[in-house]
């Protein structure tokens, strides 16, 4: 496995190639990351994963600083997950001025859910993901859809920019207890651990009831919140929304149900789709 720092270092390594395999990360990598690498490795003639903990996506109180950096373990878990190339370059090397030309999503697709809470935040994705396809060229990149709205966002911003990339998504890694797989799960402690599937249980409550025929979305919302709520987390949202665009449903839509809620100081989020 090779390791690129510069983007001319990049370039060099990639030359043989031509029809690159992608899939961008913040490091910290976990089963559910090595996941999207094993079924991005057949899809291209050369696996590239990138690490770099993108600034531009944080809000000033969230944890830029604090967001856990395990370089060693990473690059070990991306080799034998037969990974090619790790781009990896330093802030100066990404962001060499201010990044001031920046790729903003629409505000019907990222203003909404994570976009709502965390105002800024697709802003600094659809950069990020941009710069980082302009290095690497891809043919195919794959993100997973723990980030279901994330997904949704870098497809329409590929299709939109007619970027020649297929934006593929991986399902969503879970503990054998359910919670989905997280670089944030690093922050519970034991006992908001064990708590921390409720979660999953939560959003397979609303799926099982939609599925069974509920119709009355937003009651299903308001139970979903109020029992979080009282066995003591915080939630932003709780929400059955079309798979489509991810605005309210109308009857006979596809559905997907997302979350996010803090548990103590940890933020998680999560989704199924119905
Ligand atoms: P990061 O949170 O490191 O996630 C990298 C990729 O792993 C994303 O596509 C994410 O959806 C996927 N992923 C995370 N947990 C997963 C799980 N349990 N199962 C399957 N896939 C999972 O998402 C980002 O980084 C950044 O926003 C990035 C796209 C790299 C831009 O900075």
């Amino acid at each position: 496995m090779q390791i690129a720092r510069t983007v001319a270092e990049l370039r060099q390594q990639l030359g043989p190639f031509n029809h690159a395999a992608f899939v961008p990360t913040m490091g910290n990598l976990h089963d559910g990351h090595l996941a999207l690498v094993r079924q991005a490795k057949p899809l291209g003639d050369v696996l590239v994963a990138s690490i770099f903990v993108n600034r531009l996506q944080f809000l000033p109180h969230e944890d830029f600083d604090t967001y856990p950096r395990t370089w060693d373990s990473d690059c070990e878990r991306l080799e034998a997950a037969g990974c090619n190339i790790v781009f990896a370059p330093s802030e100066k090397e990404l962001y060499p001025e201010p990044q001031t030309f920046k790729v903003h999503p629409p505000a019907e697709l990222a203003d909404i859910l994570e976009g709502h809470f965390r105002p800024g935040f697709f802003v600094g994705v659809c950069t990020v993901v941009m710069k980082l396809f302009a290095c690497v060229q891809p043919r195919v990149a794959v993100f997973g859809q723990k980030d279901y709205q994330q997904l949704m966002v870098i497809r329409r911003m590929a299709q939109q920019f007619a970027l020649p990339i297929d934006v593929v998504g991986g399902p969503t890694l879970r503990a054998a207890d359910g919670l989905a797989l997280s670089s944030r799960n690093g922050y519970l402690s034991e006992s908001e651990r064990t708590e921390a599937v409720q979660l999953s249980l939560a959003l397979k409550t609303m799926a099982d009831a939609l599925r069974a025929g509920a119709t009355d979305i937003a009651a299903l919302e308001a139970q979903a919140m109020q029992a979080l709520t009282a066995r003591g987390w915080q939630p932003d949202y709780l929400v059955a929304r079309r798979r489509y665009d991810l605005q309210a449903p109308q009857a006979g839509d596809a559905l997907v149900v997302l979350a996010a809620a803090k548990l103590g100081k940890t933020r998680l989020i999560d989704n199924l789709e119905v």
